[in-house]
């Protein structure tokens, strides 16, 4: 019997990409979604990368308790990947409020309803920020977390806790509703599907580095401010471990795969998804100057209040446990950017 998977979020970046890794792997999917935060695009992408016209889609709110229980009530759900969530640091620091009822909102929701209905296999998406600057580098599982820098940042950490403290009461409970769980820290995601049919859209001006990056190589924005040349780095700019998206999306598959078929060594595990490689940001404009055959315009300017100077991941385990590994180099990578955000200009003059 194939098995049906649950991908909250499931119509944005990352969600698109494990649904068709998920889909390719031979399971099904439910993508819901409240379109907050994307449209139709990346779904519409997913349907035609897999071929599939009938993956189920459902248009709800996380956030309404009575639609996720109706979900589950609807769906024989065995595990749930939850990526609903808001996810812009700058403005969870203006609107914590929002972002407290929305990303621990949803997860709640999720739980409860999970739980209602006989237990479930719960990945969450989590994130290196949680490590904060942290003091020895590569960060491991146990390096410390440090207290987050933003209301986003402690999202990501409380609902971690909540997972693990669900998790343990769920199993002492006995078995019925019994929840495992796994906590996925992603690095820096980037990149977009080969097909260029699926990719990251970020709506108005970008916060992250590489849709900066493709928005101004194709003349949508003037000019890349490179946050920072004075960090105690080897060129002076802040340090990343940038993940390819799908190579991301595969180690979704392979958590999910664990949970299912009852691989875990412990109820609750964490795993760094990265990949062990630290990235400047001088390098990755130069790499992608290069792999592109395109000038960029940048200039320097000072420090963006709140980022580390550096962090990347070990990922022993992650290699170890998931047998999972990051493939795709920051070349193919920066390729599969660059020929995303041409697939959305010519979309555009349609
Ligand atoms: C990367 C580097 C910037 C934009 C954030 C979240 C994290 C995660 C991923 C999100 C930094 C520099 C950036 C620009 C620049 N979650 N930069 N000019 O801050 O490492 O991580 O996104 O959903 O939780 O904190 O990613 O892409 O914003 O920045 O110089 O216009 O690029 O200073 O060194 P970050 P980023």
């Amino acid at each position: 019997m194939k098995k049906t998977v649950l991908v909250s979020g499931g119509a944005g970046y990352i969600g698109s990409h494990v649904t068709v890794e998920l889909i390719e792997a031979g399971y099904d999917v439910v993508v819901a979604d409240n379109m907050s935060n994307c449209d139709m695009t990346c779904f519409e992408g997913v349907k035609k990368i897999t071929g599939r016209e009938d993956i189920p889609f459902v248009k709800m709110d996380f956030c309404d308790a009575a639609a996720v229980e109706d979900l589950f009530g609807r769906f024989k759900i065995d595990a749930v990947i939850h990526f609903a969530a808001f996810k812009a640091v700058g403005e969870s620091v203006a609107k914590p409020v929002m972002y407290y009822k929305n990303n621990l909102g949803s997860f709640l929701n999720v739980l409860e309803a999970a739980q209602a209905h006989g237990g479930c296999n719960v990945l969450f998406s989590s994130s290196a920020t949680v490590y904060g600057e942290a003091e020895k580098l590569p960060v491991t599982e146990q390096s410390p977390r440090l207290p987050a820098t933003s209301p986003y940042g402690n999202t990501k950490q409380i609902c971690e806790d909540i997972l693990r403290d669900t998790v343990k009461a769920t199993h002492a409970a006995g078995a019925t509703g019994a929840i495992n769980g796994i906590a996925l820290r992603y690095f820096n995601p980037i990149g977009a599907h080969p097909s260029a049919l699926i990719g990251e859209l970020p709506r108005g001006v970008p916060n992250n580095l590489v849709p900066f990056i493709t928005q101004t190589a194709i003349g949508k924005r003037e000019c890349l401010s490179i946050f920072g040349n004075d960090y105690p780095t080897p060129d002076g700019t802040c340090l990343r471990d940038y993940i390819d998206v799908v190579d991301l999306a595969k180690a979704h598959v392979v958590a999910v795969a664990r949970m299912l078929n009852g691989k875990m060594k412990a109820d609750y595990e964490i795993f760094n998804v990265g990949t062990g490689r630290p990235v400047s940001v001088a390098e990755l404009v130069n790499s992608f100057e290069k792999v592109n055959g395109v000038k960029l315009n940048y200039r320097f300017v000072d420090r963006r209040p709140g980022d580390v100077t550096a962090i990347w991941a070990e990922t022993s385990l992650a290699n170890e446990e998931l047998g999972w590994k990051a493939e795709r180099s920051v070349e193919q990578t920066l390729a599969s950017a660059w020929a995303w955000e041409k697939h959305i200009a010519e979309s555009n003059k349609k």
